[in-house]
Protein backbone atom coordinates (compact mmCIF):
# COMPACT_ATOMS: atom_id res chain seq x y z
CA UNK A 1 0.00 0.00 0.00
CA UNK A 2 2.91 2.32 0.82
CA UNK A 3 4.40 1.31 -2.67
CA UNK A 4 0.94 1.88 -4.53
CA UNK A 5 0.87 5.55 -2.52
CA UNK A 6 4.22 7.13 -3.49
CA UNK A 7 4.01 5.89 -7.23
CA UNK A 8 0.38 7.15 -7.68
CA UNK A 9 0.61 10.47 -6.62
CA UNK A 10 4.13 11.04 -7.56
CA UNK A 11 3.60 9.60 -10.99
CA UNK A 12 0.64 9.33 -13.78
CA UNK A 13 0.64 9.24 -17.73
CA UNK A 14 3.35 10.87 -19.52
CA UNK A 15 5.79 10.12 -16.87
CA UNK A 16 8.18 7.23 -16.27
CA UNK A 17 9.03 4.44 -13.19
CA UNK A 18 11.72 2.11 -13.93
CA UNK A 19 12.40 -0.58 -12.24
CA UNK A 20 14.68 -3.67 -11.35
CA UNK A 21 13.58 -6.74 -12.78
CA UNK A 22 13.44 -8.44 -9.62
CA UNK A 23 11.71 -5.79 -7.71
CA UNK A 24 9.15 -6.76 -5.27
CA UNK A 25 5.42 -7.38 -6.94
CA UNK A 26 3.96 -4.50 -4.90
CA UNK A 27 6.60 -1.92 -6.72
CA UNK A 28 5.44 -3.43 -9.98
CA UNK A 29 1.45 -2.91 -9.02
CA UNK A 30 1.99 0.72 -7.96
CA UNK A 31 4.15 1.53 -10.73
CA UNK A 32 1.30 0.16 -12.98
CA UNK A 33 -1.37 1.85 -10.92
CA UNK A 34 0.11 5.02 -11.15
CA UNK A 35 -0.56 4.65 -15.21
CA UNK A 36 3.43 6.32 -15.66
CA UNK A 37 4.86 4.05 -18.87
CA UNK A 38 7.11 1.23 -16.81
CA UNK A 39 10.32 0.31 -17.86
CA UNK A 40 12.39 -2.42 -16.57
CA UNK A 41 16.69 -3.22 -16.47
CA UNK A 42 18.57 -5.93 -15.67
CA UNK A 43 18.91 -7.34 -12.35
CA UNK A 44 21.25 -5.45 -9.99
CA UNK A 45 22.74 -3.59 -13.23
CA UNK A 46 23.73 -0.06 -13.34
CA UNK A 47 24.81 -0.29 -17.39
CA UNK A 48 21.53 -1.64 -17.71
CA UNK A 49 19.76 1.10 -15.76
CA UNK A 50 22.05 3.37 -17.73
CA UNK A 51 20.68 2.53 -20.90
CA UNK A 52 17.19 3.02 -19.67
CA UNK A 53 17.89 5.91 -18.68
CA UNK A 54 19.12 7.60 -21.73
CA UNK A 55 16.34 6.27 -23.35
CA UNK A 56 13.49 7.87 -21.34
CA UNK A 57 15.15 11.43 -21.00
CA UNK A 58 12.22 12.69 -22.71
CA UNK A 59 9.58 11.56 -20.19
CA UNK A 60 8.18 14.42 -18.02
CA UNK A 61 9.03 12.56 -14.69
CA UNK A 62 10.97 9.71 -13.88
CA UNK A 63 11.11 7.88 -10.62
CA UNK A 64 13.55 4.43 -10.25
CA UNK A 65 12.94 2.55 -7.57
CA UNK A 66 14.48 -0.72 -6.45
CA UNK A 67 14.65 -3.00 -3.65
CA UNK A 68 17.66 -2.53 -1.28
CA UNK A 69 18.05 -5.85 -0.29
CA UNK A 70 16.18 -8.19 -2.81
CA UNK A 71 13.29 -10.16 -1.40
CA UNK A 72 13.98 -13.78 -3.08
CA UNK A 73 17.68 -13.77 -4.11
CA UNK A 74 18.89 -12.17 -0.96
CA UNK A 75 21.09 -9.67 -3.05
CA UNK A 76 21.98 -6.32 -2.31
CA UNK A 77 20.98 -3.48 -5.17
CA UNK A 78 24.48 -1.45 -5.93
CA UNK A 79 23.13 1.63 -4.36
CA UNK A 80 25.98 3.74 -4.90
CA UNK A 81 26.03 3.26 -8.59
CA UNK A 82 22.25 3.60 -8.98
CA UNK A 83 22.20 6.68 -6.67
CA UNK A 84 25.09 8.06 -8.68
CA UNK A 85 23.28 7.56 -12.11
CA UNK A 86 19.96 8.67 -10.87
CA UNK A 87 21.61 12.43 -9.35
CA UNK A 88 23.68 12.28 -12.97
CA UNK A 89 20.60 11.87 -15.08
CA UNK A 90 18.16 14.02 -12.50
CA UNK A 91 15.77 11.22 -11.95
CA UNK A 92 13.88 10.36 -8.42
CA UNK A 93 15.23 7.26 -6.40
CA UNK A 94 13.31 5.05 -4.21
CA UNK A 95 14.27 2.24 -2.37
CA UNK A 96 11.64 -0.24 -1.02
CA UNK A 97 14.08 -1.32 2.58
CA UNK A 98 11.25 -3.71 3.51
CA UNK A 99 14.13 -7.20 3.70
CA UNK A 100 16.86 -4.17 5.40
CA UNK A 101 15.16 -2.28 7.45
CA UNK A 102 16.49 -3.35 11.36
CA UNK A 103 19.02 -5.90 9.21
CA UNK A 104 21.43 -3.67 7.55
CA UNK A 105 23.17 -0.83 9.48
CA UNK A 106 23.87 1.28 6.46
CA UNK A 107 22.72 2.50 2.61
CA UNK A 108 25.81 3.41 0.68
CA UNK A 109 23.87 6.47 -2.01
CA UNK A 110 21.39 8.58 -1.05
CA UNK A 111 17.67 8.19 -2.36
CA UNK A 112 15.32 10.78 -2.08
CA UNK A 113 12.27 8.25 -1.06
CA UNK A 114 12.86 5.06 1.43
CA UNK A 115 9.88 2.95 1.57
CA UNK A 116 10.10 0.27 4.07
CA UNK A 117 7.41 -2.62 6.24
CA UNK A 118 6.92 -2.46 9.68
CA UNK A 119 6.19 -6.28 8.71
CA UNK A 120 9.70 -8.17 8.77
CA UNK A 121 12.84 -7.18 11.00
CA UNK A 122 9.55 -4.97 13.14
CA UNK A 123 7.69 -7.76 13.84
CA UNK A 124 4.43 -5.74 13.48
CA UNK A 125 2.28 -4.70 10.45
CA UNK A 126 2.11 -1.52 7.98
CA UNK A 127 4.10 0.27 5.81
CA UNK A 128 6.26 4.07 5.83
CA UNK A 129 7.68 6.17 3.62
CA UNK A 130 10.90 8.60 4.60
CA UNK A 131 11.09 11.77 2.48
CA UNK A 132 11.07 15.53 2.19
CA UNK A 133 8.67 17.16 4.39
CA UNK A 134 6.82 18.40 0.90
CA UNK A 135 6.56 14.57 0.03
CA UNK A 136 5.07 13.88 2.91
CA UNK A 137 2.93 16.24 3.32
CA UNK A 138 2.10 15.85 -0.56
CA UNK A 139 1.10 12.17 0.29
CA UNK A 140 -1.13 12.72 3.68
CA UNK A 141 -3.22 14.81 1.91
CA UNK A 142 -3.64 13.10 -1.31
CA UNK A 143 -2.40 9.13 -1.17
CA UNK A 144 -5.94 7.73 -1.48
CA UNK A 145 -4.25 3.84 -0.38
CA UNK A 146 -3.14 5.91 2.70
CA UNK A 147 -6.14 8.29 3.64
CA UNK A 148 -9.28 6.11 2.31
CA UNK A 149 -8.62 3.11 4.89
CA UNK A 150 -8.59 2.55 8.14
CA UNK A 151 -5.62 3.76 10.28
CA UNK A 152 -2.80 1.03 11.35
CA UNK A 153 -3.86 -0.27 15.25
CA UNK A 154 -2.61 1.22 18.18
CA UNK A 155 -0.93 -2.50 18.82
CA UNK A 156 0.60 -2.47 15.56
CA UNK A 157 2.10 0.71 16.20
CA UNK A 158 2.81 0.35 19.61
CA UNK A 159 4.88 -3.10 18.78
CA UNK A 160 6.64 -1.28 15.76
CA UNK A 161 7.76 1.71 17.93
CA UNK A 162 8.90 -1.16 21.08
CA UNK A 163 10.89 -2.85 18.07
CA UNK A 164 12.59 0.13 16.49
CA UNK A 165 13.70 0.87 20.66
CA UNK A 166 15.27 -2.94 20.24
CA UNK A 167 16.93 -2.10 16.92
CA UNK A 168 18.70 1.10 18.19
CA UNK A 169 19.44 -0.13 21.89
CA UNK A 170 20.65 -3.89 21.13
CA UNK A 171 23.17 -3.74 18.27
CA UNK A 172 24.22 -6.83 18.74
CA UNK A 173 21.43 -8.50 17.75
CA UNK A 174 22.22 -7.32 14.26
CA UNK A 175 25.85 -8.55 14.96
CA UNK A 176 25.06 -11.82 15.36
CA UNK A 177 22.31 -12.14 12.39
CA UNK A 178 25.35 -11.29 9.96
CA UNK A 179 27.15 -13.85 11.92
CA UNK A 180 24.48 -16.25 11.21
CA UNK A 181 24.10 -15.37 7.73
CA UNK A 182 27.68 -15.50 7.23
CA UNK A 183 27.96 -19.09 8.54
CA UNK A 184 25.08 -20.49 6.93
CA UNK A 185 25.98 -19.49 3.15
CA UNK A 186 29.28 -20.51 3.77
CA UNK A 187 28.83 -23.95 4.94
CA UNK A 188 25.79 -24.27 2.01
CA UNK A 189 28.66 -23.40 -0.63
CA UNK A 190 30.91 -25.55 0.84
CA UNK A 191 28.50 -28.95 1.17
CA UNK A 192 26.00 -28.36 -1.69
CA UNK A 193 27.78 -25.95 -3.88
CA UNK A 194 25.60 -26.53 -6.81
CA UNK A 195 22.60 -25.74 -5.05
CA UNK A 196 24.56 -22.26 -3.94
CA UNK A 197 24.98 -20.61 -7.09
CA UNK A 198 22.16 -18.50 -6.46
CA UNK A 199 23.48 -17.23 -2.82
CA UNK A 200 24.56 -13.39 -2.92
CA UNK A 201 27.99 -12.69 -1.88
CA UNK A 202 26.31 -10.40 0.99
CA UNK A 203 25.86 -12.04 3.90
CA UNK A 204 22.72 -11.61 4.01
CA UNK A 205 19.34 -13.10 6.26
CA UNK A 206 17.80 -14.24 2.88
CA UNK A 207 19.46 -17.35 1.94
CA UNK A 208 18.15 -19.25 -1.43
CA UNK A 209 18.74 -22.32 -2.09
CA UNK A 210 18.54 -23.78 -5.66
CA UNK A 211 16.17 -26.58 -6.72
CA UNK A 212 15.21 -25.67 -10.23
CA UNK A 213 11.52 -27.33 -10.39
CA UNK A 214 8.62 -26.57 -8.56
CA UNK A 215 8.42 -30.49 -7.62
CA UNK A 216 12.31 -30.55 -5.93
CA UNK A 217 11.44 -27.51 -4.34
CA UNK A 218 8.14 -28.86 -2.15
CA UNK A 219 9.88 -32.55 -1.63
CA UNK A 220 13.04 -30.55 -0.13
CA UNK A 221 10.83 -28.06 1.79
CA UNK A 222 8.41 -31.18 2.90
CA UNK A 223 11.47 -33.15 4.17
CA UNK A 224 12.96 -30.47 6.38
CA UNK A 225 9.46 -29.85 7.84
CA UNK A 226 9.25 -32.85 8.97
CA UNK A 227 12.90 -32.32 9.97
CA UNK A 228 11.67 -29.60 12.31
CA UNK A 229 13.13 -26.53 9.90
CA UNK A 230 10.25 -24.38 8.33
CA UNK A 231 11.78 -23.02 4.77
CA UNK A 232 8.79 -22.19 2.15
CA UNK A 233 9.29 -23.60 -1.60
CA UNK A 234 9.34 -20.38 -3.71
CA UNK A 235 7.63 -21.01 -7.02
CA UNK A 236 6.07 -19.28 -9.46
CA UNK A 237 4.45 -16.38 -9.71
CA UNK A 238 6.81 -15.54 -7.11
CA UNK A 239 10.06 -16.20 -9.34
CA UNK A 240 10.01 -17.61 -12.93
CA UNK A 241 9.08 -21.13 -14.11
CA UNK A 242 12.56 -22.94 -13.32
CA UNK A 243 14.09 -21.34 -11.12
CA UNK A 244 12.40 -22.38 -8.26
CA UNK A 245 14.53 -22.76 -4.56
CA UNK A 246 13.63 -22.49 -0.93
CA UNK A 247 14.15 -19.65 0.97
CA UNK A 248 16.04 -19.84 3.96
CA UNK A 249 15.43 -17.20 6.47
CA UNK A 250 17.54 -16.44 9.57
CA UNK A 251 17.14 -14.22 12.42
CA UNK A 252 18.78 -12.94 15.21
CA UNK A 253 16.96 -15.35 17.43
CA UNK A 254 18.44 -18.53 15.77
CA UNK A 255 21.33 -20.25 16.59
CA UNK A 256 24.45 -22.43 14.98
CA UNK A 257 22.79 -25.50 16.50
CA UNK A 258 19.58 -24.23 14.23
CA UNK A 259 22.08 -23.98 11.40
CA UNK A 260 23.70 -27.65 11.77
CA UNK A 261 19.85 -29.11 12.26
CA UNK A 262 18.99 -27.85 9.08
CA UNK A 263 22.53 -28.84 7.12
CA UNK A 264 21.97 -32.40 8.73
CA UNK A 265 18.67 -32.84 7.36
CA UNK A 266 19.50 -30.86 4.00
CA UNK A 267 21.99 -33.97 3.69
CA UNK A 268 20.26 -35.94 4.84
CA UNK A 269 17.17 -35.93 2.40
CA UNK A 270 19.80 -34.99 -0.77
CA UNK A 271 21.77 -38.31 -0.05
CA UNK A 272 17.98 -40.43 0.25
CA UNK A 273 17.15 -38.89 -3.03
CA UNK A 274 20.12 -39.67 -5.20
C1 LIG B 1 10.46 -5.78 -0.97
C2 LIG B 1 9.10 -5.84 -0.35
N1 LIG B 1 8.32 -4.75 -0.39
C3 LIG B 1 7.10 -4.75 0.16
C4 LIG B 1 6.60 -5.86 0.79
C5 LIG B 1 5.22 -5.81 1.37
O1 LIG B 1 5.29 -5.79 2.75
P1 LIG B 1 4.03 -6.13 3.65
O2 LIG B 1 3.89 -7.61 3.62
O3 LIG B 1 4.38 -5.58 4.98
O4 LIG B 1 2.84 -5.46 3.04
C6 LIG B 1 7.38 -7.02 0.88
C7 LIG B 1 6.94 -8.24 1.55
O5 LIG B 1 5.98 -8.83 1.49
C8 LIG B 1 8.66 -7.01 0.28
O6 LIG B 1 9.42 -8.10 0.31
Amino acid sequence: MANLAVMTVLLGEGDAVILDRLDHASLFDGAKASRARVFVYDHASPESLEKVLKRTRNYSKRLVATDTLFSMDGDLAPLTQISELTRRHGVWLMIDDAHATGVLEERPGQAEIVMGTLSKALGSQGGFVCGPKALIDFLVNRARPFIYTTALSPAACGAALAALDIIRTEPERRKKLVELSARLGGELRRQFPTNSKFIAPDATPIVPFWTGSAERALEVSGSLQVAGVFAPAIRPPTVPKGECRLRFSLTSNHTPEDINLLLGALTHNLEAVS
